[in-house]
């Protein structure tokens, strides 16, 4: 088999086998088939997309580029919640302990952030004490035995995936259907999902900035999952505006707190209870998702998803009492007011830019090594639909520094006040194979 042919057939549009699918990831992990037929391949694919086939071969190819997490000996149906990621997503916060409460194990290999999405593991590491840094035994050991727990990345998954990634960034092929969703699930499958429930955000906090292109992508990853034997659904959410109304590391650890209390805010409560009824379906434990979200919102009211939280967080060394007291999270120096500057209706509010304020702040990384200050960033005190009058607060910032001109600028530039009052949309759609 020679790449040049696998190229050239990918380029007059015809069907790509297993083999040949398989022989170009293996042969580009190890290095035999160099960058510039891999970046011809990735082109090729950009213009002539996959059939659904080719589509599962490539994923899996790259499930078996490189380690795979075994999770056999955890109990039940392990369901993975994957998000394409958005500004102020404190869902997994709340989800992991919330379902957990209802025995569906959670077992999850998490990130850290980088840009203005910031990542579940800084999130959790704002709580004293917490660590991802556990062997597999004990991560496997802790979800036998409480349901839940965070490992940070182990091993080396996907690393076709990884290679490639980086050379799509660089050639004009990142925006993909095929080598997106092949991307995103062939990391779910190696970190030993059986069911995968997948958040596409939509709007301008998202990878995706239109519902179309978020749809095409959620049915494609739905359609691999189910063809490789994990059954899969998704959901498209708004990103238009962030979600909830705290941006910041230690920010959304509280928010998470109040929502596992049943005291967080609207959108958020609802897009974790809409998930969450989905992952406890497809971990069969309970029939359809009107009593799925009965069971959840139970656990919520009688403590159970907040005990769960608590103990989570004391197995990986955190301090399970901010739980009780959230002061004990780190705080930040000093508070500032951004003030409406007229009379009506929040009407938009630019998630990515709104993130990137909170990136000034300190609450971000624009570059791999940067360290995060996990007090600062943003609570929004209005989001759209919202009426305000002139001089009432926006948002509040959380800041270690005395000079936030430039991030107040950047607020007042992404949030919109207008005469009409528009009605936000959380959930698009719910897609299913
Ligand atoms: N995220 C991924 O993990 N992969 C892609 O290809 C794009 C976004
Ligand atoms: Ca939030």
């Amino acid at each position: 088999m020679r790449m040049v042919d696998i190229i050239a057939k990918k380029r007059d549009g015809k069907e790509l086998t297993k083999e040949e699918i398989e022989f170009f990831i293996k042969g580009y992990t190890n290095g035999d088939i160099p960058d510039y037929q891999a970046s011809s391949f990735a082109m090729a694919t950009y213009f002539q997309d996959m059939t659904d086939n080719e589509r599962a071969y490539l994923t899996m190819a790259m499930v078996e580029s490189g380690d795979q997490i075994d999770l056999s000996n955890i109990e039940g149906i392990k369901v993975d919640k994957h998000s394409t990621g958005g500004v102020g997503d404190t869902t997994t916060l709340v989800l992991a302990p919330l379902v957990a409460a209802l025995d569906v194990p959670v077992a999850k290999m998490s990130g850290r952030g980088l840009g203005h999405t910031g990542g579940t593991i800084d999130k959790l590491e704002a709580v004293n004490g917490f660590h991802v840094e556990i062997t597999e035994d004990e991560f496997i050991n802790l979800v036998n035995k409480d349901k839940v727990a965070v490992i940070g990345q182990t091993g080396n998954l996907t690393p076709a995936d990884k290679k490639l990634y980086g050379l799509r960034d660089v050639t004009g092929t990142v925006n993909s259907i095929p080598l997106i969703a092949s991307s995103i699930m062939s990391k779910k499958i190696a970190a030993g999902a059986d069911a995968i429930v997948l958040d596409v955000k939509t709007g301008a906090g998202a990878f995706m900035k239109t519902i179309e292109d978020s749809e095409l992508l959620a049915h494609a990853m739905v359609k691999i999952g189910n063809n490789v034997g994990r059954n899969t659904m998704a959901i498209i959410s708004d990103m238009s505006q962030p979600l909830g109304r705290a941006i910041g590391n230690g920010l959304e650890v509280k928010e998470a707190i109040e929502t596992l209390k049943g005291e967080g805010p609207e959108d958020l409560n609802e897009l974790v209870l809409t998930l969450g009824s989905q992952m406890v379906v497809l971990a069969k434990k309970a029939n359809t998702l009107e009593e799925a979200r009965e069971k959840l919102q139970e656990v919520i009211k009688n403590g159970k998803a907040l005990e769960k939280f608590r103990v989570f967080l004391e197995n990986q060394g955190g301090d399970g009492s901010v739980v009780d007291d959230v002061t004990k999270l780190p705080q930040a120096k000093y508070t500032f007011e951004v003030e409406a500057q007229e009379s009506g209706y929040v009407s938009n509010i630019v998630a990515d830019e709104i993130g990137v304020a909170s990136m000034l702040l300190g609450a971000g990384r624009a570059t791999k090594d940067d360290i995060i200050d996990l007090a600062v960033g943003l609570v929004l005190n209005k989001k759209v639909g919202d009426k305000v009058e002139k001089g009432e607060s926006l948002v509040t910032i959380y800041a270690n520094q005395e000079d936030v001109k430039n991030v107040k600028d950047k607020i007042l530039k992404n949030i919109t006040v207008s005469d009409k009052q528009v009605v936000p949309t959380l959930i698009h759609k719910v897609i299913t194979d």
